[in-house]
Protein backbone atom coordinates (compact mmCIF):
# COMPACT_ATOMS: atom_id res chain seq x y z
CA UNK A 1 0.00 0.00 0.00
CA UNK A 2 1.07 3.51 -0.99
CA UNK A 3 1.60 6.09 1.61
CA UNK A 4 0.80 9.65 1.17
CA UNK A 5 2.24 12.12 3.44
CA UNK A 6 0.81 15.42 2.78
CA UNK A 7 3.26 18.28 3.00
CA UNK A 8 1.99 21.59 5.35
CA UNK A 9 5.09 23.73 4.63
CA UNK A 10 5.50 27.04 5.69
CA UNK A 11 8.66 29.11 6.25
CA UNK A 12 10.53 31.84 8.03
CA UNK A 13 12.49 34.38 6.42
CA UNK A 14 13.49 36.79 8.87
CA UNK A 15 15.91 39.72 7.11
CA UNK A 16 19.13 40.56 9.13
CA UNK A 17 21.95 42.66 7.62
CA UNK A 18 23.02 44.29 4.00
CA UNK A 19 24.43 41.31 2.72
CA UNK A 20 22.64 38.79 4.26
CA UNK A 21 19.69 36.53 3.33
CA UNK A 22 17.53 34.40 4.62
CA UNK A 23 16.12 30.89 4.93
CA UNK A 24 13.42 28.50 4.07
CA UNK A 25 12.60 26.46 7.00
CA UNK A 26 10.04 24.23 6.54
CA UNK A 27 8.75 21.91 8.82
CA UNK A 28 6.39 18.97 8.22
CA UNK A 29 3.03 18.21 9.83
CA UNK A 30 2.46 14.55 8.72
CA UNK A 31 -0.82 13.08 9.25
CA UNK A 32 0.48 9.53 9.68
CA UNK A 33 1.78 7.29 11.74
CA UNK A 34 5.50 8.32 10.43
CA UNK A 35 4.92 11.55 13.10
CA UNK A 36 7.11 10.56 15.70
CA UNK A 37 9.92 9.94 13.37
CA UNK A 38 9.33 13.25 11.84
CA UNK A 39 9.33 15.18 14.48
CA UNK A 40 12.85 13.37 16.07
CA UNK A 41 14.44 14.96 12.71
CA UNK A 42 12.49 18.43 12.95
CA UNK A 43 11.91 18.02 9.57
CA UNK A 44 13.15 21.40 8.94
CA UNK A 45 15.20 22.26 6.03
CA UNK A 46 16.78 25.65 5.15
CA UNK A 47 18.93 26.97 2.69
CA UNK A 48 20.85 30.36 1.90
CA UNK A 49 23.84 31.87 3.34
CA UNK A 50 25.97 29.85 5.77
CA UNK A 51 29.00 32.19 6.49
CA UNK A 52 29.21 31.25 10.67
CA UNK A 53 28.14 27.92 9.93
CA UNK A 54 24.64 28.86 11.57
CA UNK A 55 22.91 26.05 9.41
CA UNK A 56 25.26 23.54 11.77
CA UNK A 57 26.27 21.60 8.27
CA UNK A 58 29.53 20.62 6.86
CA UNK A 59 30.30 21.92 3.93
CA UNK A 60 29.73 25.23 3.20
CA UNK A 61 27.04 24.26 0.29
CA UNK A 62 24.24 26.85 1.01
CA UNK A 63 22.02 25.65 -2.03
CA UNK A 64 20.59 22.79 -0.59
CA UNK A 65 17.65 22.39 1.70
CA UNK A 66 19.17 20.71 4.89
CA UNK A 67 17.37 18.85 7.56
CA UNK A 68 18.02 19.76 10.94
CA UNK A 69 18.52 16.67 13.73
CA UNK A 70 16.61 16.62 17.11
CA UNK A 71 19.85 15.49 19.20
CA UNK A 72 18.56 16.86 22.56
CA UNK A 73 15.44 15.90 23.86
CA UNK A 74 13.75 19.69 23.32
CA UNK A 75 10.72 18.83 21.54
CA UNK A 76 9.50 20.06 18.21
CA UNK A 77 10.60 23.18 16.46
CA UNK A 78 8.04 25.70 17.12
CA UNK A 79 10.05 28.83 15.48
CA UNK A 80 13.21 29.75 14.40
CA UNK A 81 14.70 33.72 14.34
CA UNK A 82 18.16 34.39 12.23
CA UNK A 83 20.19 36.90 12.54
CA UNK A 84 23.31 37.82 9.77
CA UNK A 85 25.37 35.42 12.07
CA UNK A 86 23.26 33.39 14.07
CA UNK A 87 19.97 30.59 14.12
CA UNK A 88 18.24 30.50 16.74
CA UNK A 89 15.37 27.54 17.19
CA UNK A 90 12.56 27.97 19.89
CA UNK A 91 11.29 24.41 20.70
CA UNK A 92 8.30 23.36 22.16
CA UNK A 93 10.01 22.84 25.56
CA UNK A 94 10.50 26.08 25.29
CA UNK A 95 14.38 26.31 24.89
CA UNK A 96 16.14 28.43 22.80
CA UNK A 97 18.89 26.50 20.85
CA UNK A 98 21.51 28.83 18.77
CA UNK A 99 24.13 27.97 16.15
CA UNK A 100 26.56 30.55 14.74
CA UNK A 101 28.88 32.93 16.29
CA UNK A 102 28.01 34.30 19.52
CA UNK A 103 31.34 36.26 21.44
CA UNK A 104 33.56 34.62 18.21
CA UNK A 105 33.04 31.14 18.96
CA UNK A 106 30.92 29.15 16.81
CA UNK A 107 28.79 27.63 18.60
CA UNK A 108 26.53 24.25 17.18
CA UNK A 109 22.77 24.56 18.74
CA UNK A 110 23.82 25.10 22.01
CA UNK A 111 21.40 26.03 24.55
CA UNK A 112 22.08 29.38 25.86
CA UNK A 113 23.08 30.16 29.64
CA UNK A 114 21.22 27.16 30.55
CA UNK A 115 19.81 28.46 34.53
CA UNK A 116 16.88 27.49 34.04
CA UNK A 117 15.49 30.57 32.43
CA UNK A 118 11.93 30.24 30.71
CA UNK A 119 9.73 28.48 29.15
CA UNK A 120 9.87 30.65 25.79
CA UNK A 121 7.09 31.06 24.11
CA UNK A 122 8.34 33.25 21.49
CA UNK A 123 11.94 35.24 20.09
CA UNK A 124 13.50 36.88 18.01
CA UNK A 125 16.93 37.57 17.31
CA UNK A 126 19.09 40.42 16.25
CA UNK A 127 23.16 40.40 15.94
CA UNK A 128 23.34 41.84 19.44
CA UNK A 129 20.44 40.02 21.60
CA UNK A 130 17.81 37.81 21.34
CA UNK A 131 14.30 38.72 22.71
CA UNK A 132 11.98 36.11 24.11
CA UNK A 133 8.74 36.31 25.85
CA UNK A 134 8.16 33.37 28.92
CA UNK A 135 4.78 31.77 29.28
CA UNK A 136 3.59 34.08 31.86
CA UNK A 137 4.09 37.26 29.34
CA UNK A 138 7.75 38.56 30.48
CA UNK A 139 9.85 39.81 27.99
CA UNK A 140 13.67 38.70 28.37
CA UNK A 141 16.80 39.58 26.58
CA UNK A 142 19.64 37.73 25.81
CA UNK A 143 23.39 39.60 25.27
CA UNK A 144 25.28 38.26 23.02
CA UNK A 145 28.00 40.73 24.11
CA UNK A 146 27.35 39.44 28.18
CA UNK A 147 26.53 36.31 27.20
CA UNK A 148 23.38 36.52 30.12
CA UNK A 149 19.59 36.45 30.08
CA UNK A 150 17.60 39.36 31.61
CA UNK A 151 14.01 39.96 32.89
CA UNK A 152 13.83 43.06 30.91
CA UNK A 153 9.81 43.24 32.17
CA UNK A 154 10.76 45.63 35.43
CA UNK A 155 12.19 48.38 32.59
CA UNK A 156 8.92 48.29 30.50
CA UNK A 157 6.30 48.32 33.18
CA UNK A 158 8.02 51.59 34.50
CA UNK A 159 7.40 52.89 31.10
CA UNK A 160 3.47 51.61 31.64
CA UNK A 161 0.79 53.71 32.78
CA UNK A 162 -0.29 52.86 36.09
CA UNK A 163 -3.49 51.57 35.63
CA UNK A 164 -2.32 49.08 33.19
CA UNK A 165 0.67 47.54 35.29
CA UNK A 166 -1.64 47.09 38.80
CA UNK A 167 -3.16 44.57 36.29
CA UNK A 168 -0.57 41.77 37.07
CA UNK A 169 -2.09 38.91 35.99
CA UNK A 170 -2.53 39.72 32.61
CA UNK A 171 0.19 38.66 30.01
CA UNK A 172 2.17 41.91 29.63
CA UNK A 173 4.12 41.26 26.50
CA UNK A 174 2.66 39.61 23.25
CA UNK A 175 5.30 40.12 20.75
CA UNK A 176 8.55 40.56 20.49
CA UNK A 177 10.53 41.35 16.91
CA UNK A 178 14.44 42.90 16.14
CA UNK A 179 16.26 44.38 13.25
CA UNK A 180 19.97 45.51 14.22
CA UNK A 181 18.37 48.95 14.49
CA UNK A 182 15.20 48.42 16.43
CA UNK A 183 14.48 45.80 19.64
CA UNK A 184 10.36 45.67 19.93
CA UNK A 185 8.03 44.41 22.37
CA UNK A 186 3.99 44.87 22.11
CA UNK A 187 1.34 44.71 24.55
CA UNK A 188 -2.26 43.88 23.83
CA UNK A 189 -2.21 47.86 22.95
CA UNK A 190 1.37 49.10 23.02
CA UNK A 191 4.81 49.10 21.36
CA UNK A 192 7.45 49.75 22.99
CA UNK A 193 10.81 50.38 21.32
CA UNK A 194 12.38 48.53 24.39
CA UNK A 195 12.42 50.82 26.68
CA UNK A 196 10.30 53.95 25.11
CA UNK A 197 6.94 53.85 24.70
CA UNK A 198 6.49 54.29 21.10
CA UNK A 199 2.70 53.56 20.29
CA UNK A 200 -0.49 52.93 21.89
CA UNK A 201 -4.23 52.62 20.87
CA UNK A 202 -7.63 51.44 22.23
CA UNK A 203 -7.75 48.80 19.77
CA UNK A 204 -5.44 45.40 19.55
CA UNK A 205 -2.39 44.81 18.03
CA UNK A 206 -2.07 41.80 16.18
CA UNK A 207 1.55 41.92 14.59
CA UNK A 208 4.46 43.51 14.43
CA UNK A 209 7.58 42.94 12.20
CA UNK A 210 10.63 45.04 11.31
CA UNK A 211 12.66 45.62 8.22
CA UNK A 212 16.33 47.10 8.58
CA UNK A 213 15.22 50.70 9.15
CA UNK A 214 11.77 50.48 9.79
CA UNK A 215 8.59 48.84 11.44
CA UNK A 216 4.75 47.91 10.40
CA UNK A 217 2.17 47.16 12.79
CA UNK A 218 -0.94 45.56 11.81
CA UNK A 219 -4.06 46.14 14.01
CA UNK A 220 -6.81 43.70 14.82
CA UNK A 221 -8.95 46.42 12.58
CA UNK A 222 -6.91 45.47 9.73
CA UNK A 223 -5.22 48.83 9.79
CA UNK A 224 -1.81 48.89 9.30
CA UNK A 225 0.84 51.59 10.83
CA UNK A 226 4.23 52.24 9.75
CA UNK A 227 7.31 53.90 10.56
CA UNK A 228 11.22 54.55 10.20
CA UNK A 229 12.95 55.65 7.32
CA UNK A 230 11.34 55.44 3.88
CA UNK A 231 14.46 56.37 1.92
CA UNK A 232 13.16 53.62 -0.50
CA UNK A 233 9.53 53.70 0.03
CA UNK A 234 8.76 51.56 2.64
CA UNK A 235 6.97 52.89 4.24
CA UNK A 236 4.35 53.04 1.86
CA UNK A 237 2.97 56.60 2.36
CA UNK A 238 3.96 57.66 -1.30
CA UNK A 239 6.33 60.57 0.17
CA UNK A 240 10.33 59.14 1.54
CA UNK A 241 9.83 61.26 4.37
CA UNK A 242 10.98 59.04 7.76
CA UNK A 243 8.59 58.70 10.14
CA UNK A 244 9.03 59.23 13.72
CA UNK A 245 5.72 58.17 15.43
CA UNK A 246 3.44 54.96 13.61
CA UNK A 247 1.75 56.37 10.95
CA UNK A 248 -1.75 55.07 9.57
CA UNK A 249 -1.31 53.62 6.27
CA UNK A 250 -4.06 55.72 4.26
CA UNK A 251 -3.31 54.11 1.00
CA UNK A 252 -5.14 50.69 1.95
CA UNK A 253 -7.83 52.28 3.49
CA UNK A 254 -10.65 50.71 3.38
CA UNK A 255 -8.89 47.01 2.50
CA UNK A 256 -8.50 44.65 5.88
CA UNK A 257 -5.30 43.57 6.01
CA UNK A 258 -4.36 40.13 7.63
CA UNK A 259 -0.77 39.79 7.82
CA UNK A 260 2.43 41.76 7.20
CA UNK A 261 5.94 40.96 6.49
CA UNK A 262 8.62 43.57 6.14
CA UNK A 263 12.00 42.92 4.04
CA UNK A 264 15.09 44.98 4.48
CA UNK A 265 13.44 48.04 2.62
CA UNK A 266 10.19 46.61 1.21
CA UNK A 267 6.75 45.88 2.91
CA UNK A 268 4.19 43.11 1.91
CA UNK A 269 0.24 42.93 3.00
CA UNK A 270 -1.94 39.86 2.60
CA UNK A 271 -6.07 41.22 2.27
CA UNK A 272 -8.80 39.64 3.40
CA UNK A 273 -9.57 38.75 0.30
CA UNK A 274 -5.81 37.05 0.25
CA UNK A 275 -4.86 39.65 -2.54
CA UNK A 276 -1.07 40.73 -1.74
CA UNK A 277 0.46 43.99 -1.58
CA UNK A 278 4.15 45.58 -1.88
CA UNK A 279 5.96 48.71 -1.82
CA UNK A 280 9.23 49.93 -0.90
CA UNK A 281 12.32 48.83 -3.04
CA UNK A 282 12.90 47.17 -5.90
CA UNK A 283 16.12 46.80 -6.76
CA UNK A 284 16.77 43.22 -6.96
CA UNK A 285 13.04 42.70 -8.29
CA UNK A 286 12.25 41.92 -4.99
CA UNK A 287 8.63 43.56 -5.73
CA UNK A 288 8.27 40.26 -8.06
CA UNK A 289 6.58 42.79 -10.79
CA UNK A 290 8.69 42.81 -13.92
CA UNK A 291 6.14 43.92 -16.60
CA UNK A 292 7.65 46.78 -17.84
CA UNK A 293 10.75 45.90 -19.07
CA UNK A 294 10.07 49.07 -21.43
CA UNK A 295 10.98 51.97 -19.20
CA UNK A 296 13.68 49.44 -17.14
CA UNK A 297 11.44 48.54 -14.50
CA UNK A 298 11.33 50.86 -11.34
CA UNK A 299 13.48 50.76 -8.53
CA UNK A 300 11.26 51.53 -5.82
CA UNK A 301 7.19 51.40 -5.28
CA UNK A 302 6.39 54.32 -2.57
CA UNK A 303 3.22 52.90 -2.07
CA UNK A 304 1.15 49.78 -2.03
CA UNK A 305 1.34 47.98 -5.47
CA UNK A 306 -1.08 45.00 -6.27
CA UNK A 307 0.73 42.16 -6.99
CA UNK A 308 -0.62 39.73 -9.23
CA UNK A 309 1.98 37.64 -11.42
CA UNK A 310 -0.39 34.14 -11.98
CA UNK A 311 -3.88 32.98 -11.83
CA UNK A 312 -5.77 31.50 -8.76
CA UNK A 313 -2.68 33.01 -6.76
CA UNK A 314 -4.59 33.46 -3.23
CA UNK A 315 -1.91 33.92 -0.76
CA UNK A 316 -1.20 31.88 1.92
CA UNK A 317 2.01 33.48 3.61
CA UNK A 318 4.32 36.15 2.58
CA UNK A 319 7.84 36.03 4.06
CA UNK A 320 10.54 38.76 3.00
CA UNK A 321 14.23 38.26 3.30
CA UNK A 322 16.65 41.31 2.85
CA UNK A 323 16.32 41.68 -0.76
CA UNK A 324 13.96 38.88 -1.83
CA UNK A 325 10.68 37.84 -1.23
CA UNK A 326 8.55 34.57 -0.91
CA UNK A 327 5.14 33.85 -1.15
CA UNK A 328 2.59 30.65 0.17
CA UNK A 329 -0.22 30.55 -2.51
CA UNK A 330 -3.08 28.75 -1.00
CA UNK A 331 -3.12 25.98 -3.64
CA UNK A 332 0.68 25.32 -1.76
CA UNK A 333 2.25 26.37 -3.94
CA UNK A 334 5.80 28.60 -3.15
CA UNK A 335 6.84 31.58 -4.70
CA UNK A 336 9.84 33.46 -4.22
CA UNK A 337 11.50 36.01 -6.18
CA UNK A 338 14.33 39.40 -5.69
CA UNK A 339 18.08 38.14 -4.60
CA UNK A 340 19.63 34.50 -4.65
CA UNK A 341 22.78 35.17 -4.73
CA UNK A 342 23.37 33.10 -1.95
CA UNK A 343 20.52 30.87 -2.91
CA UNK A 344 18.18 31.52 -0.84
CA UNK A 345 15.31 31.40 -3.04
CA UNK A 346 16.66 27.81 -2.94
CA UNK A 347 17.11 26.94 -6.67
CA UNK A 348 20.35 27.88 -8.72
CA UNK A 349 18.74 28.67 -11.62
CA UNK A 350 19.29 32.46 -10.95
CA UNK A 351 23.05 33.65 -10.40
CA UNK A 352 22.13 36.88 -8.71
CA UNK A 353 18.47 37.68 -8.92
CA UNK A 354 15.22 36.87 -10.23
CA UNK A 355 12.49 39.83 -11.06
CA UNK A 356 9.42 38.40 -11.52
CA UNK A 357 7.85 35.50 -9.04
CA UNK A 358 8.67 32.16 -10.01
CA UNK A 359 6.94 29.09 -9.13
CA UNK A 360 9.88 27.21 -6.54
CA UNK A 361 7.67 24.17 -6.06
CA UNK A 362 8.78 23.19 -9.25
CA UNK A 363 12.36 23.79 -8.46
CA UNK A 364 12.95 23.89 -5.37
CA UNK A 365 15.24 20.27 -3.89
CA UNK A 366 11.35 19.76 -1.82
CA UNK A 367 11.08 16.88 -3.94
CA UNK A 368 14.05 15.66 -2.43
CA UNK A 369 12.47 15.25 0.83
CA UNK A 370 12.14 11.36 1.52
CA UNK A 371 15.90 11.46 0.93
CA UNK A 372 16.77 13.83 3.32
CA UNK A 373 14.72 12.47 6.06
CA UNK A 374 16.39 9.03 5.58
CA UNK A 375 19.73 10.85 5.46
CA UNK A 376 19.04 12.59 8.51
CA UNK A 377 18.31 8.93 10.14
CA UNK A 378 21.27 6.88 8.64
CA UNK A 379 23.18 9.35 8.81
CA UNK A 380 23.45 9.71 12.44
CA UNK A 381 24.53 6.46 13.17
CA UNK A 382 26.04 5.55 9.50
CA UNK A 383 29.10 7.21 8.21
CA UNK A 384 31.62 5.72 5.68
CA UNK A 385 34.85 6.05 5.67
CA UNK A 386 37.84 7.00 3.25
CA UNK A 387 36.30 6.72 -0.59
CA UNK A 388 33.49 4.44 0.36
CA UNK A 389 30.04 6.04 -0.37
CA UNK A 390 26.50 4.87 1.83
CA UNK A 391 23.70 4.33 -1.38
CA UNK A 392 19.88 3.69 -1.75
CA UNK A 393 18.76 2.09 -4.50
CA UNK A 394 15.80 3.40 -5.86
CA UNK A 395 12.51 2.75 -5.78
CA UNK A 396 10.18 5.03 -7.96
CA UNK A 397 8.97 7.91 -6.36
CA UNK A 398 5.86 9.51 -7.55
CA UNK A 399 4.60 12.74 -6.96
CA UNK A 400 0.82 13.72 -6.33
CA UNK A 401 -1.20 16.74 -6.13
CA UNK A 402 -0.69 18.30 -2.58
CA UNK A 403 1.38 15.45 -1.32
CA UNK A 404 4.15 13.22 -2.34
CA UNK A 405 3.21 9.51 -2.50
CA UNK A 406 6.14 7.29 -0.81
CA UNK A 407 6.73 3.83 -2.57
CA UNK A 408 6.46 0.27 -1.79
CA UNK A 409 9.72 -0.67 -1.34
CA UNK A 410 10.29 -2.19 -4.93
CA UNK A 411 10.50 -5.51 -5.54
CA UNK A 412 13.23 -5.63 -8.42
CA UNK A 413 16.51 -4.70 -8.17
CA UNK A 414 16.91 -1.21 -9.63
CA UNK A 415 20.35 -0.42 -10.95
CA UNK A 416 20.11 3.44 -10.03
CA UNK A 417 21.31 4.47 -6.60
CA UNK A 418 20.97 7.61 -4.38
CA UNK A 419 23.60 8.43 -2.29
CA UNK A 420 22.75 8.64 1.14
CA UNK A 421 26.31 9.49 2.62
CA UNK A 422 29.68 9.49 1.56
CA UNK A 423 33.38 9.17 3.04
CA UNK A 424 36.02 12.36 3.50
CA UNK A 425 37.64 10.67 0.01
CA UNK A 426 40.87 8.23 -0.10
CA UNK A 427 44.17 9.02 1.37
CA UNK A 428 47.12 9.37 -0.61
CA UNK A 429 50.56 8.21 0.33
CA UNK A 430 51.22 11.31 1.92
CA UNK A 431 48.69 11.85 4.00
CA UNK A 432 46.24 14.26 1.96
CA UNK A 433 42.56 13.43 1.39
CA UNK A 434 41.39 13.37 -2.39
CA UNK A 435 37.70 15.04 -2.47
CA UNK A 436 34.72 12.73 -3.56
CA UNK A 437 32.97 13.81 -6.41
CA UNK A 438 29.27 12.52 -5.45
CA UNK A 439 27.20 14.16 -2.98
CA UNK A 440 24.32 13.49 -0.85
CA UNK A 441 21.33 13.11 -2.89
CA UNK A 442 23.08 12.25 -6.63
CA UNK A 443 21.34 9.88 -8.28
CA UNK A 444 24.07 7.50 -9.11
CA UNK A 445 24.06 4.37 -11.59
CA UNK A 446 25.18 0.90 -10.17
CA UNK A 447 27.56 -1.94 -11.39
CA UNK A 448 25.36 -4.77 -12.04
CA UNK A 449 27.28 -7.17 -9.10
CA UNK A 450 29.92 -5.45 -5.93
CA UNK A 451 28.91 -3.75 -3.18
CA UNK A 452 28.38 -5.00 0.02
CA UNK A 453 24.50 -4.88 1.27
CA UNK A 454 23.53 -3.99 4.35
CA UNK A 455 21.01 -3.84 6.36
CA UNK A 456 19.61 -0.27 8.27
CA UNK A 457 16.75 0.09 9.88
CA UNK A 458 15.28 -2.90 8.73
CA UNK A 459 15.87 -1.66 4.95
CA UNK A 460 17.43 -4.01 2.59
CA UNK A 461 18.15 -1.44 0.01
CA UNK A 462 21.08 0.01 1.23
CA UNK A 463 24.77 -0.77 -0.09
CA UNK A 464 28.36 0.61 0.15
CA UNK A 465 30.44 1.31 -3.09
CA UNK A 466 33.87 2.29 -3.29
CA UNK A 467 33.40 5.67 -5.42
CA UNK A 468 35.04 4.41 -8.13
CA UNK A 469 33.17 1.29 -8.93
CA UNK A 470 30.04 3.82 -9.38
CA UNK A 471 29.04 3.82 -13.27
CA UNK A 472 27.64 7.03 -13.70
CA UNK A 473 25.61 10.00 -12.36
CA UNK A 474 22.36 10.59 -13.66
CA UNK A 475 20.99 13.77 -14.18
C1 LIG B 1 0.99 36.19 10.01
O1 LIG B 1 1.62 35.09 9.38
C2 LIG B 1 2.60 34.44 10.16
C3 LIG B 1 3.21 33.37 9.31
O2 LIG B 1 2.23 32.58 8.75
C4 LIG B 1 1.95 33.87 11.43
O3 LIG B 1 2.93 33.25 12.22
C5 LIG B 1 1.30 35.00 12.19
O4 LIG B 1 0.62 34.47 13.30
C6 LIG B 1 0.32 35.73 11.29
N1 LIG B 1 -0.18 36.88 12.02
C7 LIG B 1 -1.46 37.18 12.05
C8 LIG B 1 -1.84 38.40 12.79
O5 LIG B 1 -2.29 36.49 11.48
C1 LIG C 1 11.47 45.63 -10.37
O1 LIG C 1 12.84 45.48 -10.64
C2 LIG C 1 13.14 44.54 -11.63
C3 LIG C 1 14.64 44.39 -11.66
O2 LIG C 1 15.25 45.63 -11.87
C4 LIG C 1 12.57 44.99 -12.96
O3 LIG C 1 12.82 44.03 -13.96
C5 LIG C 1 11.10 45.13 -12.79
O4 LIG C 1 10.52 45.60 -14.00
C6 LIG C 1 10.79 46.08 -11.65
N1 LIG C 1 9.36 46.13 -11.48
C7 LIG C 1 8.62 47.04 -12.07
C8 LIG C 1 7.14 47.02 -11.81
O5 LIG C 1 9.09 47.90 -12.77
C1 LIG D 1 4.11 25.06 -9.99
O1 LIG D 1 4.93 23.92 -9.94
C2 LIG D 1 4.28 22.72 -9.52
C3 LIG D 1 5.35 21.64 -9.36
O2 LIG D 1 5.99 21.41 -10.57
C4 LIG D 1 3.21 22.37 -10.54
O3 LIG D 1 2.56 21.19 -10.11
C5 LIG D 1 2.23 23.51 -10.62
O4 LIG D 1 1.26 23.24 -11.62
C6 LIG D 1 2.92 24.82 -10.94
N1 LIG D 1 1.92 25.84 -10.81
C7 LIG D 1 1.87 26.94 -11.54
C8 LIG D 1 0.72 27.85 -11.33
O5 LIG D 1 2.75 27.22 -12.32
Amino acid sequence: MNKSYKIHFFFFCKIVNYFMFCYIVMPYISTTDLDSYLNSVMGMFWCGFNGFNQLNIESNVNLDFHAYYNKGDYGKILQVDFSWSTASILTSSGKVLTSGLINKKIINFEVLDDLGYGPFKSISSSESKILAIDSIGNCWSYSKCDGKWKDITPILQRERQDSVSKNQNQPLINYVCCSDTTHLAATHNEIYSIPTKIFNSKFKVTQVVCGFEHIVILMETGCLYTQGSSSRGQLGHGELNEEDHPRLLKSLDGIRVINTSAGGWHTAAITEYNDLYMWGWNHSGQLGISNSPENGGIIMAPEPVLINWAEDTDIEQVSLGARHSMVLSKNNILWGCGWNAHKQLGIETYQLTCDRMINLSDLSPLLKYNILFEQASIATKFRPLFDRVLVKRLDAVKQSKGGIMLPESAAKKIREATVIAVGPGARTQDGKTVPIDVNVGDRVLLPEYGGTAIQLDDDDSYTIFKESELLAKVE
